[in-house]
């Protein structure tokens, strides 16, 4: 990052920055890795929906996976293909599922019942055929933060496995649905493979209960969820993409005929983004020093929400190291971005990066307090 400092210097602050090459770099490895198996990957477009970052996706052969029907709109401008495209979400509105069947997506992830009967009333009213996939609850213990484990039974997401012979009843009257798939998604952030072993060995477990009634469908989704190193960014900027899809080539058994599909989001923006900001003031504490710099939780609310670590660094001092908590300018307390610190010595107008910030930043930002919205810049 140190050839941008100048550049940096002459921006204003806060923004994120994206590293375009380290993008096309983890890009290209995704898809080396996942080619190898025939497996498909759709970007979960949540993540980090800049138009650059799309593009990027949609140049290396991805799918898009939605939680909303702004999402599918901005997915197509970006160049995905409609057959390329998933809508996944627990409450999509009649107007965003007729988004989705006007522009005849690829799968609507349905979560439960009575969502089910809604689609296939929309679907006969509009005369088309919805292709969905059951989002199944697979009861699978991701060892994520709470907010972000979404494959228990106690989770809102999913149906649930006791619920599937009614839903099978209901599908056998819903004469405008086409079922494909079965998907399942366990959180978010995960970074013990064996968590996704355990979702494979489910999977197959619940691929059985449905052959034994009968029923192979054509595409098997397993979500997303890899995480990455937010304490190291530059010594594992890409997550182990080997390890992973050979995980899921190894215990996941796959019929004849049925295709594998991913929903990765962070795993493949996180890295490459960060926020810079500047400081604004130093307060000299008793135990600990106040870095007060210009960006804040509206602009990066993963550490207020989730006590998530960003590596900060000082790109414009190399003074002897002190303590430092880098705190942001809003009227909250839980607005820190780290608390003792250790950073070389730092003074009003200094450049602090907060690495790792390329998924799940912008996209969460707000205008509380009336505040700006940060600025994106690319390296390209
Ligand atoms: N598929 C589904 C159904 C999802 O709910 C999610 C994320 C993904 C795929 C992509 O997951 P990923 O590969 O990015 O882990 N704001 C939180 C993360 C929320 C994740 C929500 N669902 C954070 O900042 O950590």
């Amino acid at each position: 990052m140190e050839k941008y400092i100048e550049k940096f210097k002459s921006l204003k602050t806060p923004f994120y920055w994206y590293d375009m090459e380290l993008l096309e770099e983890t890009l290209a490895k995704v898809k080396q890795e996942s080619d190898k198996y025939n497996f498909h990957v759709h970007y979960a477009i949540k993540a980090n929906a800049n138009l650059p970052i799309l593009e990027k996706m949609v140049l290396h052969g991805f799918g898009s996976d939605c939680v909303s029907g702004n999402e599918i709109t901005r997915s197509l401008e970006a160049g995905f293909k409609n057959n390329d495209i998933v809508f996944a979400g627990v409450g999509k509105s009649d107007e965003e599922i007729c988004i989705g069947l006007e522009n005849d997506i690829f799968c609507f992830n349905v979560e439960s019942l009575p969502e089910l009967e809604v689609i296939n009333e929309l679907a006969s009213k509009l005369g088309k055929l919805a292709k969905i996939a059951l989002r199944i609850n697979p009861n699978v213990n991701a060892s994520t933060h709470h907010y972000i484990t979404t494959g228990l039974e106690e989770n809102k997401f999913g149906i649930n496995m006791w619920e599937m012979e009614d839903v099978l009843l209901a599908l056998d009257k819903c004469k405008a649905i086409n079922l494909i798939g079965l998907h399942f998604h366990i959180g978010s952030q995960i970074m013990d493979l064996l968590s996704f072993k355990g979702l494979c060995l489910r999977v197959n477990e619940i691929q059985e209960w449905f052959f034994a009634r009968q029923i192979i469908v054509d595409h098997i989704n397993v979500g997303g969820g890899l995480g990455i190193d937010y304490v190291h960014p530059d010594e594992n900027s890409m997550p182990d993409f080997k390890s992973y899809f050979k995980l899921f080539h190894d215990f996941l058994e796959v019929r004849p005929k049925q295709k594998v599909h991913f929903e990765l989001g962070r795993a493949l923006v996180g890295q490459c983004g960060s926020l810079i900001t500047k400081v604004l003031y130093v307060k000299n504490g008793v135990k600990t020093n106040f870095a007060i710099v210009d960006a804040g939780m509206t602009e990066l609310i993963r550490p207020a929400l989730y006590q998530a670590t960003h590596t900060i660094e000082n790109l414009t001092s190399k003074g002897c190291s002190k303590k430092y908590d880098v705190v942001g300018p809003i009227c909250e307390s839980s607005d820190c971005f780290g608390k003792a610190l250790i950073l070389p010595e730092t003074k009003r107008g200094d450049i602090l990066a907060l690495r790792s910030t390329g998924a799940y930043g912008e996209v969460m930002a707000s205008s509380y307090n009336l505040r700006s919205i940060a600025l994106a810049h690319y390296s390209k």
